[in-house]
């Protein structure tokens, strides 16, 4: 049996990595182990409570407030000695996370293979998103195979090199654990009026730290005082750089809601309720197209243009005018909403998972 090693850090990483684990956990040649750094430690939980999901090793990394140097050093040691014991045939990461990178070196200096799950997103500048960009650039440079989730990541990775034989453009696993999901009977987290239109809001990018979250929640709090009929939902992210600045811009307006990260499922309960979503995560990007939901990104640049070539998906940055201007016009023009509520998929059918665990099978067995 092939021993394949399946890392997760944060909340994002287990949500597309479940997919994968599920499916490899059905092939008899798989000795499937699953490794949780922590790097998150609820937000990590309530995934993988979701999906039965029960870590073999657990790292428990997460510190308040940790800082990127700390949290690295210790990744690092920490994964060597789990690859030192674990001697897998080769390691799975998800994404750019601190946790994705790292785990990408260990396995560089003890020469087990990579696989990289939705490799090839890129913005080519490495200030945004910061630090993810690295930890793609550098990731993509250790790697041995690259699922790469669309065309455009391909040939991404084409420009930096990559041999293409290396490359198998899957789609994302965040589709296939969305229609699964979405599919089911779900429920409303917190009571909601359905006769009055939902704008749902999350927002944690390290580059939009300080004086660009404060522009975002000024616009948030003008856009809720302008429209006293539209509700707004805001899961805070815990990171305390913007939990503490949402509070301190946002809690007590009657019509905006603050509350804890939601579990996945009921996330997905309020994406489909959502009239409209305002975000800087890259896994709502994905997903909200797929139920139809137009998105407003609080960000500059885009690793993920497919949705906004084709017109789902609309950049306003961290800009207060322009997060204000762009709201209101999909509030109160129906031509202009219904453009951006037409319900497309670039990221994926829902089948990358097999895609990438036929490519592990051709290979092993
Ligand atoms: C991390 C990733 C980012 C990803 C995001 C998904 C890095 C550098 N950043 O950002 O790419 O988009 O996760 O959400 O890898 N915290 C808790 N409980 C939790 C999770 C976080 O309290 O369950 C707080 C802690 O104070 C922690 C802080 O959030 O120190 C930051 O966590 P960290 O993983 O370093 O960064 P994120 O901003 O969450
Ligand atoms: N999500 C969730 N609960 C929430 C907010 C988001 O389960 O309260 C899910 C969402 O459906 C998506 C993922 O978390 O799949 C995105 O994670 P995040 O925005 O933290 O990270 P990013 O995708 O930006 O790396």
């Amino acid at each position: 049996m092939a021993k394949i090693l399946c890392v997760i850090g944060t909340r994002p990483e287990a949500i597309k990595m479940a997919p994968v684990i599920l499916a490899l956990k059905k092939e008899a040649w798989a000795d499937v182990r699953v490794l949780a750094t922590a790097q998150h430690r609820h937000m990590l939980d309530q995934v993988n409570e979701f999906f039965g999901i029960d870590p073999d090793i657990d790292l428990n990394i997460m510190r308040p407030n940790q800082a990127l140097t700390a949290l690295t050093a210790r990744l690092l040691l920490e994964l060597d000695d789990v690859l030192q014991v674990e001697k897998p045939d080769a390691v799975l990461v998800q994404g750019d996370t601190t946790t994705v990178m790292t785990m990408a070196l260990a396995c560089f200096y003890h020469r087990i293979p990579i696989g990289h799950v939705e490799a090839g997103l890129r913005t080519w500048d490495m200030q945004n998103p910061f630090p993810e960009e690295a930890n793609r650039v550098i990731t993509g440079k250790l790697a041995h195979w690259h699922f790469a989730p669309t065309e455009g990541s391909r040939q991404n990775l084409l420009r930096e090199e990559v041999p293409d034989t290396e490359i198998i453009v899957t789609g994302n696993t965040v589709i296939d654990a969305l229609l699964v999901t979405a599919a089911r009977d779900l429920e409303l987290p917190i009571p909601l009026d359905p006769s009055r239109r939902l704008i749902l809001v999350t927002s944690h990018r390290r580059e939009n730290f300080g004086e660009p979250f404060r522009n975002i929640c000024r616009a948030l709090r003008t856009l809720a005082e302008n429209n006293p009929t539209v509700q707004f939902l805001y899961p805070v992210h815990p990171n305390p750089n913007v939990k503490d600045v949402a509070h301190e811009f946002l809690a007590g307006l009657p019509n905006f809601t603050l509350c804890e990260p939601l579990d996945y499922a009921p996330f997905i309960a309020v994406m489909k309720r959502a009239y409209l979503i305002l975000t800087d995560s890259g896994g709502v990007q994905e997903e909200a197209p797929a139920l139809g939901k137009p998105v407003l990104v609080l960000r500059d640049e885009t690793e993920r243009p497919e949705a906004v070539k084709q017109g789902v998906v609309k950049l306003v940055g961290p800009n207060y005018d322009r997060i204000i201007q762009e709201t209101q016009r999909l509030l109160d023009d129906e031509l202009a909403y219904r453009e951006m509520a037409c319900g497309i998929s670039p990221y994926g059918d829902g089948h990358a998972a097999e895609r990438i665990v036929k490519i592990l099978r051709e290979h092993f067995t």
